[in-house]
């Protein structure tokens, strides 16, 4: 078990090996153990972590929030646009003055090319772990949740085929960092990816170079397809979930004629019997019900959304735990 953790930042799981997430997952599980049978974990005791989103949250800050107050420690949330960032104040000065209060960061900025130099910009100058709360590329704890939650699903997850499954929405437009990171971190873990999209809604050619490697390292497969049904035929688990195509269109029109020509692309019951007869359904939240999917599936018995949700408080607290107070 690899257990050097404190004081390292948590901007994307590639900067950690297999052994390390596994830790954290171990870590995840004994939080998760403990809260269920109300054991105390002042793992944080007196530390303060400030939290910066740029961003709406639900999940995300709510998970931070409480798994702080849970750890002992103090969550101070912080709406950027009430911050001198709002005046022009840079990344720099905000981390090195917040590092200087506290004991952690965690920063949510999804700007397309933007959001990670900023997160990577604070870490540079930070002396207290930045924790990525999401930005245009990466969303790790999300994806460290959905490892976890299809771990204790199936426990085995090699050779499980799962399906990042494109899908129609008008909510609004979204980031690629959950399919990406869902993406470089399944076939770490010997899984069988299908990445399946309609053309246009591609993710970084570098993403699908590393993915691919990801797999032939780990024993797994990691194939592409725009047909739909492929995608879900023997599946284990499906993810369809709108993504911007930010890569080829950096407009932030929600909708439009190419978006309005895919609407097809949406997760039905028809759909989910092309599966295996026990495949589970996963969706990082918030869904665009109608849309996205069928409310017959997202609430039926092939869904395990409350599940992965309920994952991002123990994996949250899980990575604090380590990064913060570890060896
Ligand atoms: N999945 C997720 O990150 O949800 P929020 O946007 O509500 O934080």
């Amino acid at each position: 078990m690899q257990t050097v953790f404190r004081g390292r930042h948590f901007i994307t799981l590639r900067d950690y090996t297999k052994e390390e997430i596994d830790t954290m997952l171990d870590v995840s599980l004994d939080l998760k153990r403990k809260f269920a049978m109300g054991v105390k974990t002042p793992y944080l005791d007196y530390k303060t972590i400030f939290l910066m989103f740029f961003e709406q949250s639900t999940r995300t800050r709510n998970s931070m929030e409480a798994g702080i107050a849970q750890l002992g420690g103090h969550a101070n949330y912080l709406d950027t646009s009430n911050m001198q960032i709002a005046h022009g104040e840079s990344a720099k000065d905000t981390a090195v003055i917040l590092s200087r209060f506290g004991h952690g960061i965690g920063v949510r900025n999804c700007f397309w090319e933007i959001g990670n130099k900023y997160i990577r910009e604070m870490a540079e100058n930070s002396s207290v772990p930045i924790f990525n709360l999401q930005c245009d590329l990466y969303h790790p704890f999300q994806a460290l949740a959905d490892l976890m939650t299809m771990k204790e699903k199936v426990q085995d997850v090699r050779r499980k085929k799962v399906s990042i499954i494109w899908a129609y929405a008008t909510s609004h437009k979204k980031p690629i960092s959950v399919p990406l990171s869902q993406a470089l971190l399944f076939p770490r873990y010997g899984m069988d990816v299908c990445l399946a999209y309609p053309k246009g809604w591609e993710l970084p050619d570098w993403v699908i170079e590393e993915a691919r490697r990801n797999a032939e390292e780990n024993g797994g497969t990691f194939t592409i397809t725009h047909d739909e049904e492929e995608a879900y035929r023997d599946a284990d688990f499906v993810i369809p979930k709108n993504w911007g195509s930010w890569v080829t269109n950096q407009s932030d029109a929600v909708v439009d004629d190419a978006l309005e020509a895919q609407k097809s692309w949406k997760c039905t019951e028809a759909k989910m019997k092309l599966a295996k007869p026990n495949v589970m359904y996963l969706h990082a939240l918030p869904a665009d019900r109608g849309n996205e999917v069928e409310d017959s599936v997202i609430d039926g018995p092939h869904s395990i959304v409350y599940d992965a949700a309920e994952n991002r408080l123990h994996t949250a607290k899980a990575v604090m735990t380590l990064l913060m107070n570890g060896k």
